[in-house]
């Protein structure tokens, strides 16, 4: 993507980029609340938002983002908000899939989609076989996804697929593997806008070590100076994984998965 950059922010060093970033896009209803415009004004901001937080993403050479587009509890929003936002599922997908496949991005999803109607289940699995091969950028979108669904359709898939296992108990590593997003590497930095201070169900095994940052910025106003901002909270941090800090600074264990 071309980088038209408009920061005021200084590029933080590639060397401590995190690798995977993992957002709860929160607060597009009371954006559009403040502006006296219907909720779904907000929603449809908040693309405009993802658009260009892909953008950074791919400019300051991060592989892998997870967005939080729709959970499981979400279900219990008024209906007509929830078919605008099926509604406005399909349409920015439908419009935007030929431009994140020539952008060499892979877009994947997360999530129970045998709930959702069927054109939008197609579109979504038609999405991700077209960009399957790519491998500048790993978009994973969260959509009727809760973190305890993930762990238990992770751990009945196992069962099913390894029954000898319910004889003994089951480790970690038996059970990462099937967890909707196993095969990537967990989150380095969770950022939440909006101003809530909680998970709400997303990511929850997965978030174990990550770098949490919060912030009041609503997701529609959330720019690439607000992103630089959280990656630079995040190169302030010491990240331990248990150990203690003397132990970090004479250490050569820079990665989670040989940390923990
Ligand atoms: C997040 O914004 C988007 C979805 C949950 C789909 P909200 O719609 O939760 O916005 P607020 O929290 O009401 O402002
Ligand atoms: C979390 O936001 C889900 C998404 C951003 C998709 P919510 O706005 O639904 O979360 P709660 O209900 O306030 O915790
Ligand atoms: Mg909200």
């Amino acid at each position: 993507m071309s980088n038209t950059n408009s920061s005021t922010l200084a590029i933080p060093e590639v060397g401590s980029i995190p690798q995977h970033i993992a957002v709860i896009m929160d607060g597009n209803g009371r954006w559009a609340r403040k502006k006296l415009l219907p909720r779904i004004a907000g929603h449809r901001r908040g693309t405009d938002s993802v658009r260009s937080l892909v953008k950074s993403a791919i400019d300051l050479g991060i592989p892998y983002v997870t967005l939080f587009a729709f959970s499981s509890e979400n279900w219990r929003r008024p209906a007509d908000e929830v078919s605008m936002l099926m509604q406005l599922f399909l349409t920015v997908l439908k419009k935007e899939i030929n431009r994140l496949h020539r952008h060499n991005i892979r877009l994947r999803v997360v999530g129970d989609v045998s709930q959702f109607d069927t054109p939008l289940q197609e579109l979504i699995r038609s999405s991700e076989q077209l960009t399957e091969k790519n491998t500048q950028l790993t978009l994973t979108i969260a959509a009727n996804y809760g973190g305890r669904w993930d762990v238990l359709q992770a751990f009945n898939r196992l069962m099913r697929e390894c029954p000898e296992k319910i004889e003994q108990d089951i480790s970690e590593s038996d059970l990462t593997p099937y967890l909707s997003m196993g095969n990537i590497p967990e989150p380095d930095l969770f950022i939440r806008t909006g101003g809530e201070k909680r998970i709400s169900n997303f990511l929850l095994w997965q978030l174990a070590y990550t770098e949490l940052y919060f912030t009041d910025t609503l997701w529609p106003d959330f720019d690439e100076d607000s992103l630089k901002e959280a990656i630079l909270s995040y190169q302030s941090r010491e990240r331990r994984f248990g150990r203690t800090s003397e132990q970090v600074s004479q250490s050569s264990w820079p990665s989670i998965s040989a940390a923990i």
